[in-house]
């Protein structure tokens, strides 16, 4: 049989990335982090001086993209090149620039086989925009995770304080939006729910309970 795909999609700060990564541990699964590997294609092209809106380079440089995934107890830490980029590529800029890159449709095309390629028995969780809708369209169970701006910038916030970095919260709902606007708005893969996703806000949620709520599920599909 196929090997089971449980695709978890929506805007950033929804919780997502803890939430894919709890379940992946929970069920055994593997996981996609596919938003790293856009930020990963940012970086490198910074990195190698390639312009943010040079679609064909910015495509060569995601298709020749050196990346590996170390899974250690806590994190995963994240090496581009060998070089450690586990926290570089969590920063505003480079999300901003991902989110530059991955409005290009080449190289969201030069993204595509890679991330399928995170499809191993026995399971995969993949946290991304498009996972659902474009990468696993056939997955079994999909969900779209949502929560209102304000809480994702409150939550962002925390999570960046907790890392001893002090942002305003104003200028984080901001980027927040912006974000999301670019996402919702551009032509190619925007982030929208598939038709078959199910549509979860977890505004009023706490972690364990989405977890909970996200297992339940895969056990009544299953
Ligand atoms: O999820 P994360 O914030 O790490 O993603 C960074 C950016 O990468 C997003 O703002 C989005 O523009 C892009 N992205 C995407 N498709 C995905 C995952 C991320 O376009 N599947």
């Amino acid at each position: 049989a196929a090997v089971p795909v449980l695709t978890i999609d929506g805007p950033g700060g929804a919780g997502k990335g803890t939430i894919s990564r709890l379940v992946a541990d929970r069920l055994g699964w593997h996981l996609l982090d596919s938003g790293a590997l856009y930020r990963l294609t940012a970086l490198a092209a910074v990195k190698h001086e390639v312009a943010l809106d040079d679609e064909a380079r910015v495509a060569e440089v995601a298709a020749e993209l050196d990346v590996a995934f170390v899974a250690e107890s806590e994190a995963t830490r994240v090496l581009l090149e060998g070089e450690d980029a586990t926290t570089t590529i969590r920063t505003e800029q480079i999300g901003d620039a991902a989110s530059r890159v991955a409005a290009l449709p080449a190289v969201r095309e030069a993204l595509l086989k890679r991330q399928r390629d995170f499809r191993k028995s026995p399971g995969l969780v993949a946290d991304g925009r498009d996972m659902g809708t474009v990468v696993f369209p056939e997955a079994p169970l999909k969900v779209f995770l949502t929560a209102s701006a304000e809480e994702r910038a409150r939550r962002r916030h925390l999570q960046l304080r907790e890392a001893g970095v002090d942002a305003s919260l104003s200028s984080l709902l901001k980027e927040i939006q912006a974000r999301d606007a670019r996402d919702m708005q551009r032509s190619v893969a925007p982030l929208v729910p598939a038709d078959d996703a199910v549509e979860l806000d977890t505004t009023s949620l706490t972690i364990p309970e989405v977890v909970n709520r996200l297992t339940d599920l895969l056990t009544e599909r299953g």
